[in-house]
């Protein structure tokens, strides 16, 4: 894939950044995902990609933008054939309550290389380059704390891992402060907590828990591109939820699903841009005349080129960013 395609996927999450924004703080979390849909839904006609999307807003009964085997991009049929992985607002809750750590998600890889995971819950782990191989998601906790301790060159009592606050964690936090490790407990959003555990100066060494499993593929391809590790099995509920994943081709549910099964090869890129301040990404600032600011991240597996982008916006002179 063109490498110029990565600033092309960060219009796309900045679009939906700066429209979700103007619902922060305001109660409505499905208008506020609904701007971010919008934002990015219209930017993508402007990519040069043929793109389908494998994990959106839904199945397309769902959702009338962004649903999954919606066809998006620019009509071209020289652009290449890729699949997206869409959140357009990660942090639907953050946003309606005016909390940090909103993003707006894309990544992509050539056309068959992402897991179509199924809308439910994946248990999850993700560490950063300095402990790639050293966790296993069928390891006993206790095994996988000392082991990314050891990596890091570090005391457990040192460690820091992040996980989402629920009740069904409860056992597991228990145990993390049994073993003396510290925990970071967050409201939601783990595309970003898995991303802050890639970047050392976070200070956050792990992600451990059970959250989307839509949200794993994509966090997954950004540990892919950042160096670090991520693994995931699914946890379906039901037997409903067990049909299913074996209709989208995934038989076993125990299965461990490694980072080359969540996503396969190096050619994958990923974009974010902060709606709300976080751990990794300013959120979006309002100027006055029209102007806002973004901040945002883009990654590419293939060369683990890691960019910043700070963008000012004149919203007046470009519609598709405004509302
Ligand atoms: P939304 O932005 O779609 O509401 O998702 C937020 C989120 O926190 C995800 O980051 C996470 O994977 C999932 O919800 C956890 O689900 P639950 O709130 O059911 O525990």
């Amino acid at each position: 894939m063109n490498r110029d395609l990565a600033l092309n996927l960060v219009r796309v999450t900045e679009a939906a950044a700066l429209r979700a924004a103007k619902f922060l703080g305001r109660g409505d979390k499905n208008a506020a995902d609904q701007a971010a849909v919008d934002g990015m839904r219209h930017m993508f006609d402007t990519v040069h990609i043929n793109g389908v999307v494998v994990i959106g807003e839904g199945e397309m009964d769902e959702a009338p933008m962004l649903y999954i085997g919606e066809k998006i991009g620019c009509e071209d049929k020289d652009a290449p054939e890729v699949d997206i992985a869409v959140d357009p607002l990660d942090g639907t809750n953050l946003i309606a309550k005016g909390r940090p750590n909103a993003i707006s998600v894309v990544a992509m890889a050539p056309r068959g290389c992402l897991l179509h995971a199924p809308d439910m819950y994946m248990d999850k782990i993700a560490v950063g380059p300095a402990a790639k191989g050293k966790v296993d998601i069928n390891a006993p906790l206790e095994e996988n704390l000392k082991n990314v301790a050891k990596a890091l060159n570090k005391d457990i009592s040192d460690l820091t891992v992040t996980m989402l606050d629920r009740p069904r964690h409860e056992e597991t936090i228990e145990r993390i402060r049994r073993l003396g490790a510290r925990i970071k407990l967050f409201s939601d959003g783990d595309v970003g907590a898995a991303i802050a555990a890639g970047f050392e100066h976070t200070g956050v060494d792990i992600l451990l828990g059970i959250g989307g499993a839509p949200e794993g593929v994509i966090a997954a391809v950004a540990m892919k591109c950042l160096g670090g590790d991520f693994q995931g099995r699914l946890v379906p509920y039901s037997e409903e939820e067990r049909e299913r994943c074996r209709k989208m081709g995934i038989e076993d549910t125990d299965k461990v699903l490694y980072l080359d099964d969540l996503v396969k090869g190096d050619e994958a890129f990923f974009a974010a841009t902060g709606v709300s301040d976080g751990e990794l990404l300013k959120g979006v600032v309002t100027y006055g005349h029209n102007r806002s600011r973004t901040h945002s991240v883009i990654m590419r597996a293939e060369t683990g080129t890691i960019r910043f982008i700070e963008a000012i916006h004149q919203l007046d002179r470009k519609p598709g960013y405004a509302l």
